[in-house]
């Protein structure tokens, strides 16, 4: 696992958005596994600059995202479908044929489940960008979630019901389940870059990259890939040892 602590948010998400547009650069089809939440805003808008100043170009580029709340359809301003249109596709080049966010509506969720492993299956991921939520959780993997895990539908703690709660107006419930893709799925992809920025990020940060390698802590299983970069602005890197540092920008 390689480890890069920034000085701050600006960095941390210039230094992301280098290494996705260094994968799109030699591979211009490449397939990106992406993620909403606050983390990547920055990373996003870095990638649009790049794309608007002619650097990179989406044109080829295939989506697969992470996750998507149960009973929110594309349109909702709280699904994660408008968020990804919102933050990124809305300003770049990509077809929006070439983007798919796991389906959370209708009556046969199982089969949402299937087709999206199904289309996983048979669009392999470059390079797949994650956040990690305060209970170490990726996707809405939450603690316990096996390992070997596929797109499934889950029942959201109230940790996290609570922590995405920031992001829906007042009045508005934070749906009590979601779709997500599973952590086998997230550590096929052939890089795995996960982006945390803040002091309430830190406790897990150092159970990801210090703890065991438990399901307690869904996001330890990537110390177990082959490719993982983990970008870290300083606060969020404030229980980690310089020892497991591998490069501070
Ligand atoms: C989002 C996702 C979540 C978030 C995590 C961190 O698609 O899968 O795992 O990455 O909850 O969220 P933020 O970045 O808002 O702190």
């Amino acid at each position: 696992m390689r480890v890069i602590v920034t000085e701050n948010y600006e960095k941390l998400s210039e230094v992301a958005a280098g290494i996705i547009a260094k994968v799109i650069v030699s591979k211009p089809d490449a397939v990106l596994g992406l993620a909403t939440g606050t983390s990547p805003i920055g990373t996003y808008k870095k990638l649009i600059e790049y794309c608007e100043n002619g650097l990179l170009s989406f044109a080829k580029v295939k989506t697969a995202n992470l996750d998507e709340y149960v009973g929110l359809s594309p349109s909702h301003d709280q699904s994660y479908h408008y968020f990804m249109n919102d933050n990124l596709f809305d300003h770049i080049d990509i077809l929006k044929d070439n983007v798919r966010v796991p389906d959370g509506t209708g009556k046969d969720l199982d089969k949402n489940c299937k087709d999206y492993d199904a289309y996983l299956e048979k669009t392999p991921r470059d390079l797949q960008l994650l956040g990690i939520g305060g209970n170490g959780h990726i996707g809405f993997n939450e603690p316990k979630t096996p390992f070997g895990s596929k797109t499934h539908i889950v029942d959201l703690t109230e940790k996290t019901r609570k922590d995405n709660s920031r992001l829906f107006k007042e009045g508005e419930t934070v749906p009590e389940k979601a779709i997500t893709m599973g952590i086998s799925e997230i550590c096929q992809a052939k890089k795995v870059l996960l982006v945390a920025n803040g002091e309430n990020k830190a406790d897990a940060v150092y159970k990801m990259v210090c703890g065991p390698v438990s399901e307690d802590c869904p996001a330890s299983v990537l110390q177990l890939h082959p490719d993982a970069v983990v970008v870290l602005d300083k606060a969020a890197a404030k229980r980690l040892d310089a020892s497991v540092i591998t490069e501070t920008l």
